[in-house]
């Protein structure tokens, strides 16, 4: 298929357009490179510099033809968002709203959304499903959700194939790619650069959660299980429906658990230090992926070691990032 992969420089967008180019996919890269690596654009993918914000290029861009569009271009930190929320609502909000409208001219019929659990919240589940109501703690998570149901109506209106993946905690690297974000405020790299000295410490924030050892527990996936997910989603988005599938594992990991994991894998001390909690983090968001398996037929395969030591590996190879 002939596929534009906004955001495909940044972390996932980009290991999900190798993973497409791999299996034989006409890949495209849209990005602006606001956040994005050209470095990581994957070798044997087109790649196109625009930013979404700007309609007339994005029409441009989408015109060149595509089946589909896998859409991750988006601003993602839960922090910023709610201290600049104009900026989130017009980046990620209006920015898919060009890019919808910029398929509905070329008649692009199918797309595949980088959702995200923190549609969610904070809710008070053992696993969450897609049927655990939306209700979001910060402007990031509404910008997603509003994009979300942008999606329900634009397939019920005009025909659109359209999938959302909800991902959870997403770790990992693919051979020549992985995670550089800046500044950085995942658990997992910030836990590396703690292993690699390029940090002295990592924060443990918040250890008087309701959780067996009082640290915050997370449903980690790996981004290569993740990529898989997108290309079976590119391949059974159905006319006129918009579905909506979590992305977990249906296990949790501590805080604690993750720095214990980081020191097996590396052989390294990493110290930890108890700090409070950070503003807006739930005590527990574990995934029920039931529907991915049966709607998608698919299933996480790598575990939270394989996660480490992939990242652990790219970060040896890349100690200051792309
Ligand atoms: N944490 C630490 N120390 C750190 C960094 C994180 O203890 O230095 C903890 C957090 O408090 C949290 C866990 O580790 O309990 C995971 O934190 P991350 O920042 O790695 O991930 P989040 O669960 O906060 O974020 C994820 C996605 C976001 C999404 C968010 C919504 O990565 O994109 O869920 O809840 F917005």
């Amino acid at each position: 298929m002939r596929l534009l992969v906004t955001g495909g420089a940044g972390y996932i967008g980009s290991i999900v357009a190798q993973h497409l180019v791999a299996r034989g996919d006409d890949v495209t890269v849209l990005d602006s490179l606001y956040k994005g690596h050209r470095a990581a654009v994957p070798a044997g993918a087109d790649f196109v510099e625009v930013d979404l914000l700007d309609a007339e290029a994005t029409s441009e861009a989408v015109a060149r033809g595509f089946d589909g569009v896998l859409h991750f271009a988006a601003l993602s930190l839960v922090g910023e968002s709610q201290q600049v929320p104009e900026k989130y609502w017009r980046g990620n909000v209006v920015g898919a709203l060009n890019l919808l409208d910029a398929m509905r001219a070329a008649e692009v019929k199918r797309i595949v959304f980088s959702s995200t659990a923190a549609t969610y919240g904070e809710p008070d589940v053992e696993l969450i499903t897609e049927d655990t109501p939306n209700m979001p703690v910060n402007t990031y998570g509404n910008s997603k959700l509003a994009i979300d149901r942008m999606l329900t109506d634009e397939a019920r209106a005009h025909g659109l194939a359209a999938v959302s993946l909800r991902y959870f905690n997403v770790a990992g690297a693919s051979g020549e790619l992985g995670e550089d974000h800046e500044p950085e405020t995942h658990l997992i790299p910030l836990v590396l650069q703690a292993a690699a000295g390029k940090r002295e410490s990592v924060g443990i924030f918040g250890t008087d959660y309701p959780t067996p050892d009082g640290t915050a527990v997370r449903d980690y996936i790996h981004v290569d299980d993740l990529a898989v997910a997108h290309a079976l989603a590119v391949d059974k988005a159905v006319e006129g429906r918009h579905d909506i599938y979590n992305l977990g594992s249906e296990r949790g990991y501590s805080v604690r658990e993750v720095i214990e994991t980081a020191r097996a894998v590396t052989g390294r001390e990493i110290v930890a230090i108890e700090q409070e909690r950070r503003a807006g983090d739930p005590p527990r968001l574990v995934a029920s992926n039931a529907r991915a398996r049966v709607g998608l037929g698919w299933a996480p395969e790598k575990t939270l070691e394989d996660m480490i030591r992939d990242a652990w590996a790219w970060h040896a190879a890349h100690p200051d990032g792309y």
